[in-house]
């Protein structure tokens, strides 16, 4: 054994540990470079990795008999590809789980409950690494309680809205992938003189819209946290923004809007971006026929909307999420290594740390309860105020660029105004 790994060895190796990991709700990229880091480091200290397939659902098969253990065994090296490549470790470039991702099994039907509990203590698992959002993490949690389990939870989404981390697994790779499109999207747009509505996942939550959009070069963003419905006011706003483009000579124009902004009748609607830009259209033509003179610029406007969907969930993961995705699979091991379970792994001012659960799921079944996001964007965060600044149109918003103090631009103020979320991540 290398002094590394004798390091590694007297440092962290206690007794022999049988776990599981699994991925629950909506994939992201990033999924099975956490799976990757887990079994590396678990290998190293010859515990046994169980993968549990399909979320939750998974320790159904087991507690029926469909599965056995062995079969759910994870090998460090067990995804290599073949020809010359054999011995390529391809698990952290792929995104996507492994393991599958969907649970359709209802922990409110005793059955399912009683099924799942019996499943994993088949398994005699002494702990259990669950990778999701806050939605599986609610689901998790009571499993876990109902079940006495040793649970550690690993927070991923590209909404980036997982309460008390500042980032999840997969916001950076999707922040990435729309940045992209929005920049593709420039050139067609210019090409045509159109106004380009590109709709950016988010459920409640605008950080992606927000980031991508500052990073992608958007005109006009809009976002939940401070558009929460399309209303007469904010199309009128947006196309005087659009008119003043066109007379400066810009014109085409990006406009992001986060699927969570709901539509004149305060519905969520599947086309907000379609229906912004048609309202978008009707509008400036209507302008234009009122005051010709004022309005001129806004005779020709043409519109379109592009649905980027869930294109925003794939591709290689980036570095970043790599990284990130593997400090927390590492992390994960270690909380249970040391024997402190039911938290949940956090990233916070730059460092991997973690969290008590109890002392964040009131927080998050409160915002279940009531339907809330549990980590908007900050509407007086630094992000926002940078949008302000460049000049980006985000509704008819109270805040404006010469308001801007240089506190906002260092916000760890903490101060979230609408959850008590002590991490604000935009
Ligand atoms: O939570 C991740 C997410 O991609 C959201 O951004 C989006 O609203 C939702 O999942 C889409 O879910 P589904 O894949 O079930 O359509």
């Amino acid at each position: 054994m290398n002094s590394f790994l004798l390091f590694l060895d007297q440092k962290f190796m206690t007794s022999k540990k049988r776990i599981g990991i699994l991925t629950s709700g909506g994939d992201c990229p990033g999924l099975n470079a956490i799976i990757r880091a887990v079994v590396k480091f678990s290998t190293l200290k010859e515990w046994e990795v169980f993968g549990i397939h399909r979320g939750t659902d998974g320790f159904i098969e087991i507690a029926q008999g469909k599965v056995q253990a062995e079969d759910l065994k994870l090998q460090d090296h067990g995804y290599d590809v073949p020809g010359v490549l054999q011995g390529l470790d391809v698990l952290q470039f792929m995104s996507g789980s492994v393991l599958g991702s969907l649970s359709h099994g209802n922990p409110e039907d005793d059955q399912v409950t009683q099924d799942i509990l019996e499943g994993y203590q088949r398994l005699g698992l002494d702990a259990l690494i669950a990778i999701g959002g806050d939605g599986s993490l609610d689901i998790i949690y009571d499993l876990a309680k109902k079940g006495n389990w040793n649970l550690v939870v690993i927070p991923k989404t590209i909404d980036n809205d997982v309460a008390f981390t500042e980032r999840s697994v997969g916001f950076d790779t999707a922040r990435n992938t729309v940045t992209q499109a929005l920049y593709d999207l420039t050139f067609t747009a210019a090409s045509h003189e159109r106004i380009i509505v590109v709709q950016v996942m988010g459920r409640d939550a605008g950080h992606l819209a927000l980031h991508a959009g500052i990073a992608g070069g958007a005109d006009c963003i809009l976002i939940p946290e401070l558009t929460p419905q399309l209303n007469e006011n904010l199309i009128e706003g947006m196309c005087n923004y659009i008119a003043k483009l066109r007379q400066d000579g810009r014109r085409f124009a990006l406009i992001v809007v986060s699927e969570g902004v709901r539509n004149l009748d305060n519905q969520k609607d599947p086309y907000i971006a379609e229906t912004l830009a048609h309202l978008l259209k009707d509008n400036s033509h209507r302008l234009c026929n009122i005051d010709n003179g004022r309005y001129n610029v806004l005779c020709q406007v043409d519109t379109r909307a592009t649905v980027l969907g869930h294109l925003q969930r794939c591709g290689v993961p980036s570095s970043f999420d790599r990284i990130l995705a593997t400090v927390f699979g590492i992390k994960a091991v270690r909380l249970i290594e040391e024997k402190r379970f039911n938290r949940l792994v956090i990233w916070e001012n730059g460092a991997v740390e973690s969290k008590s659960l109890e002392q964040i799921m009131p927080l998050i079944k409160w915002c279940h309860q009531e339907n809330s996001c549990p980590a908007p964007v900050d509407p007086e965060g630094f992000m926002v105020m940078t949008a302000l600044s460049l000049g980006i149109y985000l509704g008819e918003s109270h805040y404006h660029p010469k308001t801007v103090s240089i506190d906002s631009f260092t916000n760890n103020n903490n101060s979230a105004p609408i959850m008590q979320n002590p991490v604000s991540q935009s």
